[in-house]
């Protein structure tokens, strides 16, 4: 998957995480949620009523940006700096996730 969003495409990356099954070159101290917006993702969870969610606060505040990070649900991306080789999970279109669900 290829970062298409960004002002200024990163010149080089040593590192990579897996969105969806799909490995994505990031930049070490980005956050989950810069890496997943950087490839277009804006829609990433889903809520109560089955209502897709994305950012809205970007500060930690709202909870719509919650993700599964290597298997553990409800994770903040945009709280979270990248690590190599972390796995990250969305609720893809018509998808649902439980736990995510559980969340107002
Ligand atoms: S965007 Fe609000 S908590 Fe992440």
């Amino acid at each position: 998957m290829h970062r298409t969003e960004d002002v200024h495409p990163p010149q080089r990356s040593d590192c990579t995480v897996v969105i969806d099954g799909c490995e994505v070159p990031c930049l070490p101290g980005e956050t989950v949620l810069h890496t997943l917006l950087s490839v277009g993702k804006v829609s990433i969870a889903r809520r109560k009523g089955d209502v897709e969610s994305g950012a809205y606060c970007g500060m930690g505040v709202c909870y719509c940006c919650t993700v599964r990070i290597d298997g553990v649900p409800n994770q903040r991306a945009c709280q979270l700096p990248v690590r190599p080789g972390m796995r990250i999970e969305t609720v893809p279109a018509g998808g649902s996730i439980t736990d995510l669900d559980a969340l107002p």
